[in-house]
């Protein structure tokens, strides 16, 4: 009978899925405007990072699905998921990215969006301000329940629109969001407690408006050297300057000679900020680098991490490779290492040199 024939693979129950990787915080999250870091970090490491995470083992389990013989209600139940976890990862990094300051300083609540978005917003809402007013209203109007209020650009109406989403995977068909307020508990509770309208009104003075214009310009097909923009603060400009979580992850997980050795740099002000590290990880000052530099091998790969991949870990590479070392710095640090699920272990401070 023909049940009795195995089916033929299909390519999907060959192949092997692409990584979703994690985009780093392109906040500073010890540096914002009523926001703490306690919060943006713990929504980032939890909920983004946990969206990213079920992302990746759905699709690894939709690889290796046999679509022919699967159970509708299997199929059913991953593609529902697939579809909230996609969507929950793209919303939260629509919503950090529209986040933050310039560089160290914190963002002053008095930004404006640039011309160009500007003038949309007015031919599409009558002014900046009646802008703001609809989607403030609407957000505050999603309090005590769960959702997104997005700014999206629409090819097919021909205009931005404020969208209402009950969830992750509520979205206006084609629409291309620019700017997302995460309206789910986890990201004001720890602040604000049940006061959402407090927390929309302050994610309001913090948004970063070259980032909202960046993605406005990209979904109208108008983009320009946008790249700088989504580079963090202080991060080497070249690609080979850098290594991904997930590539860091996957040349740990070999034991040969091409296993990088780990630097942890932090800043004698940030220790406050540290309990763990990369297991192997030696500790150091930045400013003592010309000590420490005395002890790194020739030859070997170099991984050098900070809490969050932006001009501690980016300056060090940069001094590193002038002296030839093959250096990296990981791009969204051991925040972005955590968002992963990567391993880590106690801060070990025996090798962190006092005051350099
Ligand atoms: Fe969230």
């Amino acid at each position: 009978m023909d049940a009795q024939k195995p089916s033929p693979p299909s390519p999907r129950q060959v192949a092997t899925p692409a990584i979703v990787a994690v985009q780093p915080l392109r906040l500073k999250p010890q540096r914002m405007n009523g926001l703490s870091e306690r919060l943006l970090v713990s929504h980032y490491e939890n909920n983004y990072g946990g969206a990213l995470r079920r992302l990746n083992a759905i699709r690894a389990r939709l690889a290796a699905l046999d679509w022919a013989r699967a159970p509708v209600f299997e199929i059913n139940g991953l593609k529902r998921e697939e579809l909230i976890a996609a969507g929950s990862v793209i919303l939260h990094e629509v919503y950090f990215d529209a986040l933050g300051g310039d560089g160290d300083n914190p963002p002053t609540g008095l930004a404006e969006p640039p011309a160009g978005l500007a003038r949309a917003l007015e031919r599409d809402f009558g002014s900046v301000m009646a802008w703001r007013a609809e989607f403030t209203a609407l957000a505050k109007a999603q309090a005590g329940g769960s959702g997104w209020t997005i700014l999206a650009w629409s090819a097919r109406l021909g205009r931005l629109v404020n969208q209402w989403a009950a969830d992750h995977g509520h979205g206006l068909p084609g629409g291309v969001p620019i700017l997302a307020l995460d309206m789910y508990e986890h990201a004001y509770h720890l602040d604000f407690g049940a006061k959402a309208a407090a927390y929309v009104d302050q994610v309001m003075a913090n948004l970063n408006w070259p980032r909202i214009a960046a993605r406005y310009r990209l979904a109208i097909g108008e983009s320009a050297g946008e790249d700088a923009l989504f580079l963090p603060y202080g991060a080497p400009a070249q690609a080979e300057a850098r290594i991904s979580a997930e590539a860091l992850k996957a040349v740990l997980e070999r034991d040969d000679e091409r296993r990088p050795v780990l630097l942890d740099l932090c800043l004698p002000v940030d220790l406050p900020r540290r309990s763990d590290m990369l297991a192997g990880a030696a500790f150091h000052a930045p400013a003592a680098l010309p000590r420490w530099v005395e002890q790194l091998p020739r030859g070997r790969p170099i991984a050098v991490y900070c809490i969050c991949g932006f001009q501690v870990s980016g300056r060090a590479v940069t001094e590193l490779r002038r002296r030839g070392y093959d250096a990296r710095a990981l791009v969204g640090g051991i925040t972005a290492w955590h968002a992963i699920g990567g391993a880590t272990v106690p801060l070990d401070t025996a090798t962190y040199e006092d005051a350099p």
